[in-house]
């Protein structure tokens, strides 16, 4: 399974892309006026992004109809050549999904939240459709259920879109996506750092170090 950070940060998105741990970047409009907050130009960071990390660059349009989803779709892809453009999940969004195919822009369905608007953004020719588990969760609804839901609709007509696990709140998320078959989950930094620590991990090098120790100083060297 691919792993992508949902982040605009600079800082996160090294870290991870230096310990070789991501295959991709998705931003939306929230994450980056985050990053953008203190006089940053997002069109400036989009790009730094997209240098840093060589996988897709999900990048969000911030429009309503067709035709501005669009132009502005067209002017982030300009930025470079791994920026997906993410559309939301309505007709407009749709529309626009197919033009930006046929102009050969690769796609980021995002604010799916049923199995019927997956299906609809794979027929689109999304190349990634992403699935809001956390935030169904928030409202008593087994987002992880959508999850299989969508992988199963997808192999049995061999969508080629991919399925993007996204709204990733702690690990057990992720182990259900990897074993369910997802495509791509895209994590916070906070819980891709999770995924990776294990305090039994911690425990069992503290104790070889502290054993290895008790060797004489001049035995030690290996
Ligand atoms: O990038 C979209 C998604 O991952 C947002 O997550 O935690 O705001 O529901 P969250």
């Amino acid at each position: 399974m691919k792993i992508f950070l949902d982040s605009a940060e600079l800082a996160e998105i090294r870290r991870a892309a230096d310990a070789g741990l991501i295959d991709g970047i998705t931003t939306n409009p929230s994450l980056l006026a985050k990053a953008a907050g203190s006089g940053g130009d997002p069109r400036e960071i989009l790009a730094e992004i997209a240098r840093t990390v060589p996988g897709p660059i999900s990048a969000e349009v911030v429009a309503l109809d067709a035709q501005e989803m669009l132009r502005s779709g067209r002017e982030l892809a300009k930025i470079a050549d791994n920026i997906v453009i993410k559309v939301p999940l309505t007709e407009d969004g749709l529309v626009a999904c197919r033009k930006f195919r046929a102009e050969d822009i690769r796609v980021n369905v995002t604010l799916c939240f049923s199995a019927t608007q997956a299906l609809l953004a794979a027929k689109a020719g999304a190349s990634f459709i992403s699935p809001f588990v956390g935030r169904l969760d928030d409202v008593a609804t087994d987002g992880m259920e959508l999850i299989g839901q969508i992988v199963q609709i997808y192999e049995n007509y061999d969508f080629a879109t991919e399925v993007l696990v996204a709204s990733v709140r702690h690990p057990v998320h992720v182990v259900q996506a990897a074993m369910m078959g997802a495509d791509a989950a895209t994590i916070p930094p906070k819980v891709l750092w999770q995924l990776l620590k294990h305090p039994l991990t911690d425990k069992g090098i503290e104790g070889f170090l502290a054993d290895w120790a008790k060797l004489p100083q001049e035995r030690r060297g290996l």
